[in-house]
């Protein structure tokens, strides 16, 4: 394997590996983080071998599918890059990315960073604001055969994490929970840029919402 070859069969061996994935977590998702990474990336001194692969196998074996096992993609990620002969610390680098990436909060104790993380972090947390967080998001809730939203159901989540998690709350909660929160916790000042952008988007859609909701429009 020549290092030339690294990138296009890592491209391809994710495409395969995703290839019956659900829309907001399919290809094209990677694909997207994949070019935002490398976006933000121009603007911090980093790895770039480590940012590209760290994009591309992120969401390798993503354990709500995985019937909630978070080892299955860091697993399979090394063992593809031993594959490929890459060199253990950039293994190492790539599988604490996949580890660490998650914005799920909640008992997940960060315990690496880099500047490499910071960059598919933020390229991952793109991905869910602005026009097509909002699509992911509601292809996340069909999936899931989630209302849309239910004025009885305070979207401003008034409920206990615990509560929330119990219940099957409506699609537009999950703005309130985790979308609108995603842009003060942005790594670099791109990110940070681009995510200020797409989270006034999605006040604007919002507001939208509820006056078509109440018949307004
Ligand atoms: P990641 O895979 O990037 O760690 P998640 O798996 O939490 O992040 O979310 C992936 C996508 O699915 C995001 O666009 C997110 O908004 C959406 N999503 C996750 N949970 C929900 C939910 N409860 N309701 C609607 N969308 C969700
Ligand atoms: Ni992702």
């Amino acid at each position: 394997m020549t290092q030339k070859d690294l990138v296009p069969n890592t491209i391809a061996f994710v495409k395969e590996k995703l290839e019956n994935a659900e829309g907001g977590h399919d290809w094209f998702h990677i694909e997207r983080v994949y070019k935002n990474a490398l976006l933000i990336a121009n603007d911090v001194d980093c790895d770039l071998v480590v940012v590209k692969l760290g994009a591309l196998l992120h969401d390798i074996a993503d354990s709500k599918f995985t019937g909630g096992d978070e080892t299955i993609g860091p697993k399979i990620a090394r063992l593809f890059l031993e594959s490929q002969e890459v060199p253990e610390p950039t293994i190492e680098h790539v599988v604490n990315i996949i580890n660490n990436i998650s914005f799920k909060g909640g008992n997940f104790k960060k315990d690496f960073s880099s500047k490499e993380l910071d960059v598919v972090q933020d390229a991952d947390r793109l991905d869910a604001l602005g026009a097509i967080g909002i699509a992911r998001a509601f292809n996340y809730g069909g999936f899931k055969n989630r209302a849309m939203y239910d004025p009885a159901i305070d979207p401003n989540m008034n409920m206990s994490k615990e509560e929330y998690k119990k219940s099957t709350a409506p699609t537009l909660n999950h703005f309130y929970e985790k979308l609108l929160l995603l842009k003060d916790t942005m790594n670099t000042a791109s990110g940070t840029a681009i995510a200020a952008e797409r989270h006034r988007y999605m006040e604007g859609f919002l507001a939208q919402f509820y006056a078509e909701w109440e018949g307004e429009l």
